[in-house]
Protein backbone atom coordinates (compact mmCIF):
# COMPACT_ATOMS: atom_id res chain seq x y z
CA UNK A 1 0.00 0.00 0.00
CA UNK A 2 0.98 3.89 -0.66
CA UNK A 3 -0.26 5.61 2.28
CA UNK A 4 -0.85 9.86 1.69
CA UNK A 5 0.13 9.31 -2.35
CA UNK A 6 -2.81 12.07 -2.94
CA UNK A 7 -0.70 13.99 -0.52
CA UNK A 8 2.48 14.17 -2.14
CA UNK A 9 4.00 16.60 -4.98
CA UNK A 10 4.19 15.51 -8.28
CA UNK A 11 8.12 14.91 -8.19
CA UNK A 12 7.62 12.68 -4.85
CA UNK A 13 4.64 10.90 -6.62
CA UNK A 14 7.19 9.80 -9.32
CA UNK A 15 9.65 8.91 -7.16
CA UNK A 16 7.23 6.60 -4.62
CA UNK A 17 6.51 5.10 -7.80
CA UNK A 18 10.00 4.21 -8.98
CA UNK A 19 11.45 3.22 -6.03
CA UNK A 20 7.88 0.89 -4.85
CA UNK A 21 7.75 -0.89 -8.27
CA UNK A 22 11.46 -0.88 -9.12
CA UNK A 23 11.14 0.92 -12.12
CA UNK A 24 13.99 2.62 -14.32
CA UNK A 25 14.80 6.64 -13.91
CA UNK A 26 14.26 7.61 -17.58
CA UNK A 27 10.48 6.85 -16.82
CA UNK A 28 11.06 10.20 -14.88
CA UNK A 29 11.62 12.12 -17.54
CA UNK A 30 9.47 10.82 -20.39
CA UNK A 31 6.74 11.79 -17.86
CA UNK A 32 8.21 15.33 -17.34
CA UNK A 33 8.45 15.94 -20.91
CA UNK A 34 5.25 15.23 -21.15
CA UNK A 35 4.18 18.05 -18.81
CA UNK A 36 3.35 21.41 -20.44
CA UNK A 37 5.83 24.52 -19.60
CA UNK A 38 2.84 27.56 -18.91
CA UNK A 39 -0.45 25.20 -18.22
CA UNK A 40 0.24 22.50 -16.08
CA UNK A 41 -1.46 23.64 -12.98
CA UNK A 42 -4.86 24.20 -15.17
CA UNK A 43 -4.61 20.30 -16.30
CA UNK A 44 -3.88 19.05 -13.11
CA UNK A 45 -6.90 20.95 -11.38
CA UNK A 46 -9.07 18.57 -13.92
CA UNK A 47 -7.99 15.12 -12.19
CA UNK A 48 -6.25 13.57 -8.91
CA UNK A 49 -2.87 12.66 -8.45
CA UNK A 50 -1.67 13.88 -11.94
CA UNK A 51 1.78 12.99 -12.38
CA UNK A 52 1.91 13.86 -16.73
CA UNK A 53 0.01 14.84 -19.48
CA UNK A 54 -1.50 12.19 -22.38
CA UNK A 55 -1.68 13.30 -25.52
CA UNK A 56 -3.68 12.67 -28.29
CA UNK A 57 -3.71 13.59 -31.89
CA UNK A 58 -6.03 16.67 -32.22
CA UNK A 59 -7.12 17.05 -35.88
CA UNK A 60 -9.12 18.77 -38.28
CA UNK A 61 -11.93 17.67 -40.72
CA UNK A 62 -12.14 20.19 -43.26
CA UNK A 63 -15.45 21.01 -45.87
CA UNK A 64 -18.47 19.68 -43.27
CA UNK A 65 -21.48 21.52 -45.22
CA UNK A 66 -24.20 21.00 -42.34
CA UNK A 67 -27.91 22.35 -43.25
CA UNK A 68 -26.27 24.72 -45.46
CA UNK A 69 -23.19 25.92 -43.14
CA UNK A 70 -19.72 24.69 -43.51
CA UNK A 71 -17.62 23.59 -40.29
CA UNK A 72 -14.03 22.65 -39.92
CA UNK A 73 -14.77 20.15 -37.24
CA UNK A 74 -12.02 19.27 -34.48
CA UNK A 75 -11.40 15.78 -33.60
CA UNK A 76 -9.56 14.25 -30.42
CA UNK A 77 -8.79 10.63 -31.39
CA UNK A 78 -5.44 7.87 -31.16
CA UNK A 79 -7.19 5.72 -34.17
CA UNK A 80 -5.31 6.50 -37.54
CA UNK A 81 -7.93 7.20 -40.56
CA UNK A 82 -10.87 8.05 -38.73
CA UNK A 83 -10.00 11.82 -39.38
CA UNK A 84 -9.46 11.21 -43.30
CA UNK A 85 -12.64 8.91 -43.00
CA UNK A 86 -15.20 12.03 -41.71
CA UNK A 87 -12.85 14.08 -44.43
CA UNK A 88 -13.62 12.32 -47.07
CA UNK A 89 -16.83 12.01 -46.42
CA UNK A 90 -17.53 15.59 -45.58
CA UNK A 91 -15.71 16.47 -49.13
CA UNK A 92 -18.42 13.97 -50.86
CA UNK A 93 -21.77 15.28 -49.06
CA UNK A 94 -20.49 18.95 -49.51
CA UNK A 95 -21.13 18.50 -52.97
CA UNK A 96 -24.59 16.51 -52.91
CA UNK A 97 -26.37 18.37 -50.48
CA UNK A 98 -24.38 17.78 -47.40
CA UNK A 99 -25.60 16.68 -44.14
CA UNK A 100 -29.16 17.35 -42.79
CA UNK A 101 -29.42 17.56 -38.89
CA UNK A 102 -31.97 18.61 -36.94
CA UNK A 103 -32.82 18.15 -32.75
CA UNK A 104 -35.87 16.01 -31.94
CA UNK A 105 -35.76 16.99 -28.38
CA UNK A 106 -33.16 18.26 -25.50
CA UNK A 107 -35.16 16.77 -22.53
CA UNK A 108 -32.62 15.10 -19.85
CA UNK A 109 -33.47 12.77 -16.92
CA UNK A 110 -32.70 12.58 -13.18
CA UNK A 111 -33.71 9.73 -10.77
CA UNK A 112 -34.41 10.29 -7.42
CA UNK A 113 -34.72 6.43 -5.75
CA UNK A 114 -36.71 6.22 -2.03
CA UNK A 115 -38.12 3.73 -0.17
CA UNK A 116 -41.23 4.13 1.70
CA UNK A 117 -44.40 2.90 3.02
CA UNK A 118 -46.76 5.16 0.52
CA UNK A 119 -48.39 3.17 -1.31
CA UNK A 120 -47.88 4.22 -5.96
CA UNK A 121 -51.82 5.41 -6.08
CA UNK A 122 -51.09 7.85 -2.96
CA UNK A 123 -47.78 9.09 -4.13
CA UNK A 124 -49.55 9.50 -7.74
CA UNK A 125 -52.17 11.74 -6.07
CA UNK A 126 -50.16 13.98 -4.22
CA UNK A 127 -47.99 14.26 -7.46
CA UNK A 128 -49.16 17.63 -8.70
CA UNK A 129 -48.68 19.06 -5.51
CA UNK A 130 -45.40 17.58 -4.65
CA UNK A 131 -44.19 18.85 -8.04
CA UNK A 132 -44.79 22.30 -7.26
CA UNK A 133 -43.16 21.92 -3.63
CA UNK A 134 -39.71 19.84 -4.98
CA UNK A 135 -39.96 22.96 -7.81
CA UNK A 136 -40.01 25.77 -4.94
CA UNK A 137 -37.50 23.80 -3.35
CA UNK A 138 -34.59 24.69 -5.93
CA UNK A 139 -35.77 27.52 -6.50
CA UNK A 140 -32.92 29.40 -6.31
CA UNK A 141 -30.72 26.54 -8.39
CA UNK A 142 -33.16 27.08 -11.45
CA UNK A 143 -33.77 30.37 -11.50
CA UNK A 144 -30.28 30.94 -13.61
CA UNK A 145 -31.42 28.09 -15.38
CA UNK A 146 -34.96 29.10 -16.42
CA UNK A 147 -33.53 33.06 -17.69
CA UNK A 148 -31.74 30.44 -20.22
CA UNK A 149 -35.36 28.70 -21.25
CA UNK A 150 -34.11 25.60 -19.14
CA UNK A 151 -35.61 24.19 -15.71
CA UNK A 152 -37.91 21.15 -14.83
CA UNK A 153 -40.56 20.48 -16.99
CA UNK A 154 -41.79 17.11 -15.36
CA UNK A 155 -41.92 14.43 -13.06
CA UNK A 156 -43.05 10.85 -12.98
CA UNK A 157 -43.41 8.46 -9.97
CA UNK A 158 -43.18 4.81 -10.72
CA UNK A 159 -43.03 1.52 -8.29
CA UNK A 160 -39.82 -0.56 -8.58
CA UNK A 161 -41.02 -4.08 -8.26
CA UNK A 162 -38.35 -5.77 -9.65
CA UNK A 163 -36.54 -3.93 -6.56
CA UNK A 164 -38.88 -3.97 -3.79
CA UNK A 165 -42.46 -3.60 -3.30
CA UNK A 166 -41.92 -0.50 -1.19
CA UNK A 167 -39.23 0.63 -3.52
CA UNK A 168 -40.10 3.82 -5.90
CA UNK A 169 -38.28 6.21 -8.45
CA UNK A 170 -39.19 9.87 -8.78
CA UNK A 171 -38.01 10.60 -12.38
CA UNK A 172 -37.37 14.13 -13.07
CA UNK A 173 -37.35 15.58 -16.33
CA UNK A 174 -35.35 18.79 -16.71
CA UNK A 175 -33.68 21.16 -19.59
CA UNK A 176 -30.67 22.52 -19.65
CA UNK A 177 -30.09 25.09 -22.07
CA UNK A 178 -26.38 25.03 -23.27
CA UNK A 179 -25.31 23.03 -20.45
CA UNK A 180 -24.76 19.48 -20.42
CA UNK A 181 -26.59 20.47 -16.44
CA UNK A 182 -24.60 17.16 -14.66
CA UNK A 183 -23.92 19.34 -11.60
CA UNK A 184 -27.13 21.57 -11.86
CA UNK A 185 -29.62 18.10 -12.53
CA UNK A 186 -27.67 16.69 -9.53
CA UNK A 187 -27.50 19.17 -7.36
CA UNK A 188 -31.66 19.97 -7.56
CA UNK A 189 -31.99 16.34 -7.31
CA UNK A 190 -30.51 15.90 -3.70
CA UNK A 191 -32.19 18.86 -2.72
CA UNK A 192 -35.35 17.85 -3.99
CA UNK A 193 -35.07 14.40 -1.90
CA UNK A 194 -34.29 16.04 1.62
CA UNK A 195 -37.88 17.77 0.99
CA UNK A 196 -39.52 15.03 -0.75
CA UNK A 197 -38.71 12.89 2.59
CA UNK A 198 -40.09 16.15 4.96
CA UNK A 199 -43.06 16.52 2.63
CA UNK A 200 -44.05 12.70 2.92
CA UNK A 201 -43.76 12.59 6.84
CA UNK A 202 -45.27 15.95 7.62
CA UNK A 203 -48.47 14.21 5.29
CA UNK A 204 -48.18 11.01 7.17
CA UNK A 205 -45.64 10.78 9.93
CA UNK A 206 -46.41 6.86 10.59
CA UNK A 207 -45.10 5.94 7.28
CA UNK A 208 -41.23 5.68 6.61
CA UNK A 209 -39.89 7.33 3.69
CA UNK A 210 -36.01 6.98 3.16
CA UNK A 211 -33.64 8.04 -0.30
CA UNK A 212 -31.80 5.53 -1.30
CA UNK A 213 -30.14 7.63 -4.04
CA UNK A 214 -30.74 10.28 -6.47
CA UNK A 215 -28.60 10.67 -9.61
CA UNK A 216 -29.08 11.72 -13.29
CA UNK A 217 -29.53 9.22 -15.98
CA UNK A 218 -27.24 9.09 -18.82
CA UNK A 219 -30.20 7.09 -21.08
CA UNK A 220 -31.36 10.27 -22.94
CA UNK A 221 -34.01 8.86 -24.99
CA UNK A 222 -35.65 12.41 -25.38
CA UNK A 223 -32.45 14.41 -26.29
CA UNK A 224 -32.18 13.22 -29.51
CA UNK A 225 -30.64 14.65 -32.79
CA UNK A 226 -31.31 13.29 -36.27
CA UNK A 227 -28.81 13.98 -39.60
CA UNK A 228 -29.54 12.81 -42.99
CA UNK A 229 -27.88 12.02 -46.08
CA UNK A 230 -29.73 11.52 -49.46
CA UNK A 231 -28.79 11.78 -52.99
CA UNK A 232 -29.63 10.34 -56.16
CA UNK A 233 -28.21 6.95 -56.42
CA UNK A 234 -25.94 7.88 -59.82
CA UNK A 235 -24.26 10.60 -57.66
CA UNK A 236 -22.86 7.84 -55.49
CA UNK A 237 -20.20 6.28 -58.40
CA UNK A 238 -17.27 8.31 -56.42
CA UNK A 239 -17.47 5.52 -53.50
CA UNK A 240 -18.64 2.36 -55.58
CA UNK A 241 -15.26 1.25 -57.03
CA UNK A 242 -15.53 -1.06 -59.33
CA UNK A 243 -19.06 -1.67 -58.51
CA UNK A 244 -21.91 0.03 -60.43
CA UNK A 245 -23.82 2.95 -58.24
CA UNK A 246 -26.73 0.77 -58.17
CA UNK A 247 -24.80 -2.02 -57.28
CA UNK A 248 -22.84 -0.32 -54.22
CA UNK A 249 -26.26 1.24 -53.02
CA UNK A 250 -27.35 -2.21 -52.88
CA UNK A 251 -24.58 -3.78 -51.08
CA UNK A 252 -24.37 -0.72 -48.76
CA UNK A 253 -28.66 -0.93 -47.99
CA UNK A 254 -27.90 -4.63 -47.27
CA UNK A 255 -24.77 -3.77 -44.62
CA UNK A 256 -26.91 -1.38 -42.96
CA UNK A 257 -29.41 -4.08 -42.85
CA UNK A 258 -27.63 -6.83 -41.32
CA UNK A 259 -26.77 -4.15 -38.43
CA UNK A 260 -30.10 -3.92 -37.79
CA UNK A 261 -30.72 -7.57 -37.47
CA UNK A 262 -27.52 -9.10 -36.37
CA UNK A 263 -25.92 -7.95 -33.11
CA UNK A 264 -22.75 -8.60 -33.44
CA UNK A 265 -22.28 -6.47 -36.68
CA UNK A 266 -24.71 -3.85 -34.79
CA UNK A 267 -22.15 -3.37 -32.38
CA UNK A 268 -19.05 -2.46 -34.76
CA UNK A 269 -21.91 -0.48 -37.02
CA UNK A 270 -22.17 1.79 -34.14
CA UNK A 271 -18.66 1.76 -33.14
CA UNK A 272 -17.69 3.38 -36.40
CA UNK A 273 -20.50 5.53 -35.57
CA UNK A 274 -18.60 6.28 -32.82
CA UNK A 275 -15.81 6.65 -33.98
CA UNK A 276 -16.65 10.61 -35.10
CA UNK A 277 -18.73 11.46 -32.02
CA UNK A 278 -16.30 10.53 -29.12
CA UNK A 279 -13.55 12.50 -31.66
CA UNK A 280 -15.39 15.56 -31.62
CA UNK A 281 -17.34 15.00 -27.84
CA UNK A 282 -13.35 14.65 -26.41
CA UNK A 283 -12.33 17.74 -28.33
CA UNK A 284 -15.24 19.92 -27.65
CA UNK A 285 -14.48 18.70 -23.79
CA UNK A 286 -17.55 16.62 -23.15
CA UNK A 287 -18.10 13.73 -21.62
CA UNK A 288 -17.73 11.05 -23.83
CA UNK A 289 -18.12 8.07 -21.70
CA UNK A 290 -21.83 9.50 -21.26
CA UNK A 291 -22.45 9.56 -25.08
CA UNK A 292 -21.34 6.04 -25.30
CA UNK A 293 -23.42 4.67 -22.87
CA UNK A 294 -26.53 6.68 -23.94
CA UNK A 295 -26.18 5.93 -27.37
CA UNK A 296 -25.79 1.73 -26.92
CA UNK A 297 -28.65 1.84 -24.57
CA UNK A 298 -30.52 3.81 -27.22
CA UNK A 299 -29.53 1.00 -29.51
CA UNK A 300 -31.51 -1.74 -27.41
CA UNK A 301 -34.66 0.71 -26.95
CA UNK A 302 -36.77 -2.05 -28.86
CA UNK A 303 -34.91 -4.61 -26.29
CA UNK A 304 -32.43 -6.17 -28.93
CA UNK A 305 -29.41 -4.32 -29.77
CA UNK A 306 -29.14 -2.59 -33.37
CA UNK A 307 -28.19 0.17 -35.82
CA UNK A 308 -28.72 3.46 -34.77
CA UNK A 309 -28.95 3.98 -38.62
CA UNK A 310 -32.01 3.31 -41.39
CA UNK A 311 -31.72 3.31 -44.96
CA UNK A 312 -34.20 3.87 -47.82
CA UNK A 313 -33.25 3.70 -51.41
CA UNK A 314 -36.37 4.52 -53.56
CA UNK A 315 -37.23 5.97 -56.93
CA UNK A 316 -33.58 5.91 -57.60
CA UNK A 317 -32.84 7.70 -54.10
CA UNK A 318 -30.19 7.18 -51.74
CA UNK A 319 -31.30 8.27 -48.05
CA UNK A 320 -29.20 7.44 -45.08
CA UNK A 321 -30.27 8.52 -41.60
CA UNK A 322 -28.52 8.36 -38.33
CA UNK A 323 -30.66 9.11 -35.09
CA UNK A 324 -28.48 9.59 -31.79
CA UNK A 325 -29.36 10.76 -28.36
CA UNK A 326 -26.56 13.21 -27.04
CA UNK A 327 -26.69 15.02 -23.85
CA UNK A 328 -23.61 17.64 -24.64
CA UNK A 329 -22.67 21.45 -23.61
CA UNK A 330 -21.43 24.28 -24.62
CA UNK A 331 -21.02 25.69 -21.24
CA UNK A 332 -19.60 24.52 -18.10
CA UNK A 333 -17.94 21.73 -17.44
CA UNK A 334 -14.89 21.66 -19.24
CA UNK A 335 -15.65 23.63 -22.05
CA UNK A 336 -14.54 26.74 -21.14
CA UNK A 337 -11.54 25.64 -18.80
CA UNK A 338 -9.81 22.95 -20.91
CA UNK A 339 -7.49 25.28 -23.18
CA UNK A 340 -8.32 23.26 -26.18
CA UNK A 341 -12.14 22.04 -25.60
CA UNK A 342 -12.13 26.20 -25.58
CA UNK A 343 -10.40 26.46 -28.58
CA UNK A 344 -12.65 23.52 -30.39
CA UNK A 345 -15.43 24.85 -29.57
CA UNK A 346 -14.27 28.77 -30.92
CA UNK A 347 -13.13 26.79 -34.20
CA UNK A 348 -16.67 26.01 -34.73
CA UNK A 349 -17.65 29.54 -33.82
CA UNK A 350 -18.90 29.05 -30.38
CA UNK A 351 -22.06 27.00 -30.85
CA UNK A 352 -25.25 26.37 -29.03
CA UNK A 353 -25.57 22.80 -27.43
CA UNK A 354 -28.39 22.07 -30.11
CA UNK A 355 -25.81 22.83 -32.29
CA UNK A 356 -23.20 21.27 -31.23
CA UNK A 357 -25.28 17.93 -31.34
CA UNK A 358 -25.84 18.04 -34.74
CA UNK A 359 -22.08 18.73 -36.08
CA UNK A 360 -21.13 15.50 -33.57
CA UNK A 361 -24.33 13.48 -35.22
CA UNK A 362 -22.62 14.81 -38.92
CA UNK A 363 -19.23 13.60 -37.77
CA UNK A 364 -20.71 10.20 -36.70
CA UNK A 365 -22.58 10.04 -39.83
CA UNK A 366 -19.55 11.01 -42.15
CA UNK A 367 -17.38 7.74 -40.45
CA UNK A 368 -20.33 5.59 -40.75
CA UNK A 369 -20.52 5.95 -44.29
CA UNK A 370 -16.77 6.18 -45.09
CA UNK A 371 -16.69 2.84 -43.11
CA UNK A 372 -19.62 0.79 -45.07
CA UNK A 373 -18.52 2.34 -48.30
CA UNK A 374 -15.05 0.90 -47.83
CA UNK A 375 -16.26 -2.46 -46.66
CA UNK A 376 -18.80 -2.89 -49.17
CA UNK A 377 -16.20 -2.55 -52.19
CA UNK A 378 -12.35 -2.59 -51.41
CA UNK A 379 -12.77 -3.62 -47.45
CA UNK A 380 -11.46 -1.70 -44.47
CA UNK A 381 -7.81 -2.94 -44.70
CA UNK A 382 -6.83 -1.13 -47.72
CA UNK A 383 -7.23 2.89 -46.45
CA UNK A 384 -6.24 1.34 -42.52
CA UNK A 385 -3.24 -0.10 -43.95
CA UNK A 386 -1.85 3.12 -45.62
CA UNK A 387 -1.51 4.72 -42.64
CA UNK A 388 -0.71 1.47 -40.76
CA UNK A 389 2.49 1.53 -42.93
CA UNK A 390 2.86 5.41 -42.48
CA UNK A 391 3.22 4.43 -38.52
CA UNK A 392 5.70 0.93 -39.23
CA UNK A 393 7.72 3.55 -41.75
CA UNK A 394 7.86 6.19 -38.61
CA UNK A 395 9.20 4.08 -36.12
CA UNK A 396 12.16 2.94 -38.77
CA UNK A 397 12.77 6.69 -38.71
CA UNK A 398 12.40 6.25 -42.66
CA UNK A 399 13.56 8.80 -45.15
CA UNK A 400 10.98 10.45 -47.73
CA UNK A 401 12.68 8.36 -49.59
CA UNK A 402 12.22 5.57 -48.38
CA UNK A 403 8.59 6.11 -47.61
CA UNK A 404 8.13 6.91 -51.06
CA UNK A 405 9.38 3.84 -52.38
CA UNK A 406 7.74 0.86 -49.35
CA UNK A 407 4.10 3.33 -50.68
CA UNK A 408 4.69 2.03 -54.12
CA UNK A 409 5.82 -1.18 -53.30
CA UNK A 410 3.26 -2.00 -50.63
CA UNK A 411 0.45 -0.64 -53.52
CA UNK A 412 -0.32 -4.97 -54.11
CA UNK A 413 1.54 -6.25 -51.03
CA UNK A 414 0.18 -6.95 -47.14
CA UNK A 415 1.87 -4.09 -44.90
CA UNK A 416 2.97 -5.81 -41.73
CA UNK A 417 5.58 -4.95 -39.45
CA UNK A 418 8.16 -7.87 -40.44
CA UNK A 419 7.79 -7.26 -43.95
CA UNK A 420 8.41 -3.35 -44.14
CA UNK A 421 11.78 -4.14 -41.55
CA UNK A 422 12.68 -6.82 -44.40
CA UNK A 423 11.68 -4.03 -47.10
CA UNK A 424 13.89 -1.43 -45.67
CA UNK A 425 16.32 -3.47 -44.72
CA UNK A 426 16.81 -4.55 -48.24
CA UNK A 427 16.63 -1.19 -49.15
CA UNK A 428 19.33 0.05 -46.72
CA UNK A 429 21.49 -2.66 -47.74
CA UNK A 430 21.43 -1.71 -51.43
CA UNK A 431 21.70 1.84 -50.55
CA UNK A 432 24.81 1.32 -48.89
CA UNK A 433 26.45 -1.17 -52.22
CA UNK A 434 26.09 2.46 -53.79
C1 LIG B 1 -13.21 0.67 -36.97
O1 LIG B 1 -12.76 1.55 -35.98
C2 LIG B 1 -14.65 0.95 -37.33
C3 LIG B 1 -15.30 -0.05 -38.28
O2 LIG B 1 -15.13 -1.38 -37.76
C4 LIG B 1 -16.75 0.31 -38.38
C5 LIG B 1 -17.60 -0.70 -39.14
O3 LIG B 1 -17.22 -1.88 -39.23
O4 LIG B 1 -18.67 -0.28 -39.61
C6 LIG B 1 -14.62 -0.03 -39.63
Amino acid sequence: MIQGFSKLSQEEKIDVLLKKFNLPSSIKEVLNSHLHKELQEVYNQFSENTISNFYLPYGIAPNFIINEKEYAIPMAIEESSVVAAASKAAKFWSKHGGFRTHVISTTKVGQLFFTTDWKLNALQECLPALEIALKESVYDLTQNMSRRGGGIVGMVVNQETDVDDRFFSLQISFETADSMGANFINSCLERMGAQLCTILKAKDKNKQVEITMAILSNYTPDCIVECTLSCPIDSLKAYSGDYSPQEFAHRFQQAVLLAQHNISRAVTHNKGIMNGVDAVVLATGNDYRAIEAGAHAYAAKSGKYSSLTQIKIEDEVFTYTLTLPMALGTVGGLTKVHPLAKLSLALLANPSAPELMQIIAAAGMANNFSALAALVTSGIQKGHMKMHLSNILFTFNASDDEKEKAENYFISRTVSHSAVKQFLESERQENQKK
